[in-house]
């Protein structure tokens, strides 16, 4: 199998064969929302996940049309970013699609490079490599658009030394809520619309030079009502890794459905991110307000020993901890891993987030696809959308 992943550590080096590294990415720079009201929503990922504030932009630094937050916990860092008056384009993303990722924006060596090699393969230009300066140095950034109206920033920031970038300045709060030990995003999910997963996981291949490493057919991911597809695509280092997912026909309406429904089109539908001790985390951020998919039956819990086979020995965690907090766990051939699924964050049923811990297991969690997806209905039931 050339695909197979050949070293359990991320370095720098090539893991996966057939990958192209003309980028090469270095990892996740940045997301970015485009949020209704960036100063609440900042609030809200302080208090409920303990991000960290970082820095501001907005009328106070010089910017005139918008207001951006910024947030960092582990790795991780978040810029919400909200229009300041009704004549902001920002406002259209945000009547289409409601508080939504607009960027995923990744640390690269040379961010012009990145810019001409991708759209000489193919990208849609959304910013040509500009460099913005400030009295801690200069950083480079280009942008290509993705599925739907998301964009790939690239970030050059090797002779920069400032807070976030320049135009942000350094943002002190007197309320710092504890972090819950978020360390890093981990994989980032594209939901795409019906019969398109091909055309983007070819587009991730051929502009990107991803290769695509894991795929589940509607036969592995269906419960009774409702079924969809999914391809995972990484870089060559691992480091960045996009599962991109299609609705397939099922007997009700597929989640990928719902979520293009309300989106408006194909979009992010979750970020998961990695913790060393995901019982600590989830407690954590339960008893801050966030919320859960509801817990598996009895039935899933009583076969997670045979679900973790050989490695069942290795299993560290207290089982009954686990379930009470509604954790799942699946392994494959190098490991397990544990993994929870929030609610949708916002009022649409559109962006949620993963909490995961990888205990050598490199894959998805395709064992826990049923039981996650009949919650996932249950809530969808609720929602009137199944
Ligand atoms: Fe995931």
């Amino acid at each position: 199998m050339s695909n197979e992943i050949k070293n359990v550590e991320y370095g720098l080096e090539k893991i996966f064969e057939g990958a192209q590294d003309f980028l090469p990415l270095l990892g996740t720079d940045y997301v970015e929302f485009i949020v209704g009201n960036a100063k609440q929503a900042a609030h809200y990922y302080k208090t409920a996940f303990g991000y960290q504030s970082l820095a501001y932009a907005g009328l106070e630094t010089g910017v005139r049309d918008r207001a951006s937050y910024v947030l960092q916990q582990g790795k991780i860092r978040l810029v919400l970013t909200t229009p300041l008056t009704g004549e902001s384009e920002l406002n259209n993303h945000i009547v289409k699609h409601g508080d939504a990722v607009k960027v995923v924006a990744l640390w690269v060596e040379d961010a012009r490079k990145s810019f001409e090699e991708t759209v000489s393969r193919g990208a849609k230009p959304y910013m040509e490599p500009t460099v913005e300066t400030d009295e801690f140095g200069e950083v480079v950034r280009s942008g290509i658009y993705t599925y739907g109206e998301t964009v790939h920033m690239f970030v050059e920031r090797k002779n920069y030394t400032g807070a976030f970038l320049p135009g942000y300045r350094e943002w002190k709060s007197d309320y710092n809520p504890a972090p819950t030990g978020l360390k890093y995003v981990d994989h980032m999910v594209g939901n795409v619309g019906w019969n398109e997963m091909n055309i983007w996981v070819k587009w991730y291949e051929e502009v990107m030079g991803f290769v695509n490493f894991l795929s589940f057919d509607d036969k592995q991911i269906n419960t009774e009502y409702s079924a969809l597809m999914s391809k995972v695509m990484s870089n060559g280092n691992g480091r960045i890794k996009f599962p991109i997912n299609e609705p397939a026909e099922g007997a009700k309406r597929s989640q990928i459905e719902e979520y293009l429904d309300f989106y408006g089109g194909p979009g992010v539908q979750h970020i998961a991110i990695a913790t060393d001790d995901i019982i600590k985390t989830v407690s954590d951020l339960k008893s801050r307000g966030v919320e859960f998919l509801s817990a598996p039956p009895q039935a899933y819990y009583d076969a997670v020993p045979d679900r973790l086979g050989v490695h069942r020995d290795a299993f560290k965690e207290d089982i009954k901890e686990i379930q009470k907090l509604a954790i799942m766990v699946d392994a494959d051939e190098e490991g397990y891993l544990l993994q929870i699924f929030t609610k949708p964050v916002e009022d649409r049923p559109t962006l949620f987030y993963e909490i995961i811990q990888r205990m050598g297991a490199r894959g998805f969690g395709a064992g826990n696809f049923k039981a996650l997806f009949e919650s996932i209905e249950r809530e969808q039931e609720l929602r009137g959308t199944l």
